[in-house]
């Protein structure tokens, strides 16, 4: 067991929905929060509402998105539904994501109000800030140190947890999530913080995977919905939701940790002189401005919560596909070894070399997109669309399922198939930073370049030491891989069979070294 070992918080914590749903309905009936305004032009069309719970009973709670793209092939690729009292469109493609996300940014960037937020200590969570000031703050903290440039300067980070990534590949023997999770989660705190993650008793990984279990549980997108809809339940009686407000108090007192020790140790260091490059000792030696102080510390923190599953499981859709595709496999590795000496490792300063490399990432995302419902926006103002209504404060949510699934933009769409991304002469087509498993309009993810280079990096190094394939049964046949994605909002492949083989040994032995001179 390690600190990364999931925890099964979220059978724990199951109870708070079926206890709360029946301390809602009474007061839905009390207040009659649903009643509706009345629009002076239809709704886009959708399935009809049920009382109180809307369309809550209807949907597929483990994949809604499934749901969701069943919708959107029966009423339109946008859909008005109600859940729990709130409106909500779901639009289930690229090009009216880009008109309203994108070019209507103005009125699409908020996000559903979640009164509970303060509740958690949950706060400081770019991911949940509503459009205004704060936000814009954050959002300039995260680029003044993500920005592409300031990156190049972590290649040499990037690398290091890449081999060691490599070697713990070759060395495992459960399941992949665990290597992944280490990868992910040591690098961003090594570039964060600059700090040297410990195993299992480090004294802030423990703590920050709880608080990301957590946080993921409280504010699962129907618990979202829930406490959007019904501001009241932060008065109800103690009795309706007792688990969740232990669990808020717990999450409130984590946070408060990692918003101030990590960060407090870095500034120390600083005193002393003992502090290693980081973003945040880069941040300190630039800024002695106090309001960007406590954006920073949200934002390393942030780095953390919004990085570690969804670059992990991006992670491990690479490896999956990977063996489900061998000759993409060998056409990567292939481009690697045309371009990158027999003996050294590839880095990033080769990107630019290896567009298969890059146009394998992109497929990744789409193929299996990390959060297929990306994460809901909200209207700040009455709009409309092709002459349909789209009340202010409506949660708008792109199905990037839908997106991914649009067999007129992406023919034979389960298939994986880097070429798609590729002009016939092999050159990547158009931008990647556009990419919709990133989001759309002024809420697109800050860390996609971060994302970027930590994918990037692990993929280069692994194909570069290791071939992954089917593992065999004791006759010497090989198992069968399917894949099955986990439930929630943040997917990844639930656990497959493999096998790792070392293909350059040169290099395999100059990892192997660096690894015993640590
Ligand atoms: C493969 C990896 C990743 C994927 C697929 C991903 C995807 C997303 C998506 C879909 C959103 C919502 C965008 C929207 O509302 O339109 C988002 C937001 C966000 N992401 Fe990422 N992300 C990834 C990695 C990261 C990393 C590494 C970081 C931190 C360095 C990060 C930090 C954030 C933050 C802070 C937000 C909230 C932005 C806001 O609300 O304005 N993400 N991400
Ligand atoms: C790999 O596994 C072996 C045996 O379990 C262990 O002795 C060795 O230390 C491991 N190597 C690394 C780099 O973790
Ligand atoms: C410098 O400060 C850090 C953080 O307080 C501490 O852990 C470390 O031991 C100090 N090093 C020296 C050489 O004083």
């Amino acid at each position: 067991m390690s600190w990364f070992q999931q925890q099964s918080l979220p059978m724990l914590y199951s109870h708070i929905l079926a206890v709360g749903i029946p301390c809602i309905i009474s007061l839905v009936a009390a207040f009659r929060l649903t009643r509706k305004r009345a629009y002076p032009l239809p709704l886009p069309p959708g399935p009809p509402g049920l009382p109180f719970l809307g369309n809550a009973l209807e949907l597929d709670t483990k994949r809604p998105w499934l749901t969701y793209h069943a919708w959107g092939k029966k009423y339109g690729k946008i859909v008005y539904t109600r859940v729990l009292g709130i409106d909500m469109i779901i639009i289930s493609s690229e090009a009216i994501a880009r008109e309203l996300l994108d070019r209507r940014s103005a009125i699409y960037s908020s996000r559903p109000v979640i009164p509970t937020n303060e509740m958690t200590g949950l706060a400081f969570n770019t991911v949940l800030l509503p459009y205004g000031e704060t936000l814009k703050q954050h959002r300039r903290i995260f680029h003044q140190v993500l920005r592409v440039e300031a990156s190049v300067s972590y290649y040499e980070m990037y690398s290091r947890h890449a081999n060691e990534l490599v070697i713990n590949l070759l060395n495992a023997t459960g399941d992949l999530q665990e290597p992944a999770q280490v990868y992910t989660a040591s690098l961003i705190m090594a570039v964060t913080y600059g700090h040297k993650a410990r195993g299992r008793d480090d004294p802030f990984l423990d703590p920050a995977q709880e608080l990301l279990e957590i946080a993921k549980h409280l504010l699962s997108p129907e618990r979202a919905a829930m406490f959007t809809a019904f501001p009241l339940l932060a008065k109800l009686p103690s009795w309706c939701f007792r688990g969740a407000y232990s669990l808020m108090g717990r999450c409130r007192e984590l946070a408060q940790k990692l918003l101030k020790e990590p960060f407090n140790e870095v500034r120390a260091q600083m005193a002393n002189g003992t502090a290693t490059q980081s973003l945040v000792a880069d941040f300190l030696s630039q800024s002695d401005n106090k309001a960007d102080e406590e954006t920073m510390r949200a934002v390393a923190l942030m780095i953390y919560i919004g990085g570690i599953d969804t670059s992990s499981s991006a992670l491990l859709i690479f490896l999956i596909a990977m063996i489900l595709y061998p000759d993409v496999q060998a056409r990567a590795r292939a481009e690697i070894d045309q371009v990158v000496m027999h003996d050294k490792m590839p880095s990033l300063d080769d990107r630019p070399s290896l567009p298969y490399l890059d146009a394998i990432f992109r497929e990744v995302l789409r193929w299996q997109s990390p959060i297929p419902l990306g994460m809901s926006h909200a209207t700040t103002a009455d709009d409309v669309y092709e002459g349909y209504f789209i009340p202010k404060g409506t949660a708008v949510m792109v199905n990037q399922w839908s997106l991914s699934r649009d067999e007129d933009v992406y023919p034979d769409a389960e298939r994986f198939d880097p070429t798609r991304h590729l002009t016939a002469d092999g050159k990547l087509k158009g931008s990647f930073v556009n990419h919709f498993a990133f989001g759309h309009g002024r809420r697109t993810c800050p860390g996609r370049f971060f994302a970027e280079n930590s994918l990037w990096t692990a993929m280069a190094a692994i194909l570069a030491v290791l071939r992954i394939d089917h593992a065999k049964d004791s006759n010497g046949n090989k198992i069968e891989v399917k894949l099955e994605m986990t439930a929630g909002m943040v997917i990844r492949p639930q656990p497959f069979r493999y096998s790792f083989e070392v293909v350059n040994s040169a290099r395999e032995a100059q990892l192997q070294a660096m690894m015993n001179s640590k």
